[in-house]
């Protein structure tokens, strides 16, 4: 079966779009079928059974309570900055989307006040021909219970930090038409203007952080005072700025989480 996202604006991203009931993780399937897709390609679903998040960890997808999405790009250029657009793009769709007001935790979680309610994993497949994956995740139907039962503290759903409830198509259409002119912007070379953009939603900036290795050490602590041009957080540790990279670290703030 294939399902329509009928509120798409867009010229290039989601003109191809495949729905499935359930799938192991959109990002897998589209890192599969990527090389014989055309660019923009969207693989959407309600329930994945290996959804997978940053820095190898679980992303619990089951069920149709969550939107999973991924968006193929071809080519590489310039993807390395997916994640900051990204975020951009989900915060500002969540923020039409409800009500309430949506900021981004570096490098790419979207919270609703102090709650977690949307991951993204941006990925790729190198070679001649490479490509780069987007993958976001929105909690949309979920509960308290849910969540306290699964041991995720920190999430909360648009259900529970709203009371609305968007059905999947209305919030992946709404993604999409966000994430395109962000796109095209980097892809035009407006990398400073997003950047701008990026940091006045990013509630990392100016905080206290830990910056967390996967094993749990802490490799540095201090004051997160801006993103540079290749999207590495910039700590100030007192004797000096250090960027620090996504794909290695998370980062934590004096209340744990944030
Ligand atoms: C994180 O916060 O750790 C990132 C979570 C990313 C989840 C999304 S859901 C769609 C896509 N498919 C996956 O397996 N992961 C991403």
């Amino acid at each position: 079966m294939n399902r329509e996202l009928k509120d798409l604006n867009t010229r290039e991203l989601g003109r191809r779009s495949v729905y499935r009931e359930c799938v192991d993780s959109t990002n897998s399937w589209l890192k599969r079928k990527g090389a014989r897709l055309p660019h923009g390609t969207v693989c959407w679903t309600g329930c994945q059974t290996d959804g997978r998040g940053r820095l190898g960890r679980k992303w619990y997808s089951g069920k149709h309570e969550s939107l999973s999405i991924s968006v193929l790009f071809k080519p590489l250029d310039k993807t390395e900055m997916l994640p900051i657009i990204c975020g951009l793009a989900v915060c500002q769709a969540m923020n039409e989307l409800s009500d309430n007001d949506f900021c981004i935790k570096w490098p790419n979680d979207i919270l609703c006040g102090e709650l977690k309610v949307c991951g993204i994993l941006c990925e790729s497949v190198s070679g001649d021909r490479g490509f780069a994956v987007a993958g976001i995740g929105v909690n949309l139907l979920q509960t308290e219970e849910t969540f306290k039962r699964e041991g995720l503290t920190y999430a909360g759903s648009l259900h529970t930090v709203s009371g609305c409830a968007p059905t999947l198509d209305k919030t992946a259409s709404a993604i999409i038409n966000r994430l395109e002119p962000l796109w095209l912007t980097l892809k035009n070379g407006g990398l400073e203007k997003l950047l701008k953009q990026y940091e006045s939603k990013c509630m990392t900036i100016g905080r206290e952080v830990s910056v967390v290795l996967p094993n749990g050490d802490i490799s540095l602590k201090g004051r997160a005072v801006g993103i540079a041009g290749d999207g590495c957080l910039l700590i100030d540790t007192g004797g000096g700025i250090v960027p620090v990279n996504a794909g290695q670290v998370a980062v934590r703030g004096p209340r744990g989480y944030v």
